[in-house]
């Protein structure tokens, strides 16, 4: 059967339904990862969670050792990675609560280790990252949101911003003008570093608020834990099915 991870976000830092079989600290030649690797038993499959920020949620975004995370779910032998993401809705089909399985990134993000062809122990490597998600990956989340009559947005493309700030109301202009329809602070180089290792990625993001400037007020984190809360339960129920499809 295919290893799965599922890395979980902002919102997600526990995954609940999950029987816990081990839990594995690791040390990587690129530092420590996120948090310690959960090995549990979620549907009756076996899955190994990662809290992306941390458990408790204490690293920022551009924080995040992405390296040492993904090096680490290679090594514990993982084929398929999902990534949970809380992300801000920026075109008008992305409404707090809502889900999105996103088909393009656009990466904004800046200073962070990106990847692993760098140095002795990889050759330098050119990845092809046209299509920068596992479509194979994204085509069983919509199967299993339709399965589980969750309403999402089967494509859709992924800014990734370097925080830990929010974005200004032009930024989010100018990002809805190159096409993006969700923005978030997590995407990259996770994808990117999953794909060098050659593992199937995909992300399932929930939207927490609408962007800078998409409406009047202040964006709080009041409001983003509050809609995360609600995508949340929607979440748990699409992993759910999707395991039932393996
Ligand atoms: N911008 C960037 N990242 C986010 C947002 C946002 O509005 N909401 C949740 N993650």
């Amino acid at each position: 059967m295919t290893k799965l991870a599922i890395i979980g976000g902002t919102g997600l830092t526990q995954l609940s339904g999950l029987t816990i079989i081990k839990r594995d600290k690791l040390t990587t030649p690129y530092g420590s990862p996120s948090a310690e690797f959960v090995t549990g038993e979620f549907n009756q499959k076996e899955v190994i969670f990662l809290a992306r920020h941390g458990n408790p949620h204490t690293i920022a975004p551009h924080k995040i050792n992405y390296r040492a995370n993904i090096w680490s779910l290679k090594h514990l032998g993982v084929e398929q990675i999902i990534a949970v993401a809380a992300v801000g809705g920026i075109t008008e089909e992305m409404t707090p609560a809502h889900i999105a399985i996103p088909d393009q990134i656009i990466d904004y993000s800046h200073d962070r280790k990106h990847t692993f062809f760098e140095d002795e122990n990889y050759p330098v490597t050119h990845i092809d990252f046209t299509y920068p998600y596992s479509q194979k990956l994204r085509s069983a989340l919509i199967t299993a949101a339709a399965n589980a009559n969750i309403s999402i947005s089967p494509i859709g493309t992924y800014g990734c911003t370097q925080g830990p700030r929010l974005e200004t109301a032009a930024e989010i202009k100018r990002m809805e003008k190159d096409g993006c329809n969700v923005v978030g602070m997590t995407g990259m180089p996770e994808a990117a570093l999953a794909k060098e290792l050659g593992m199937d990625y995909a992300a399932v993001s929930v939207i927490a608020n609408w962007a800078a400037g998409k409406t009047t007020g202040e964006i709080t984190m009041a409001e983003i834990e509050q809609h995360l809360h609600a995508g949340m339960a929607n979440i748990e129920q699409l992993l759910k099915s999707f395991i039932s499809l393996a």
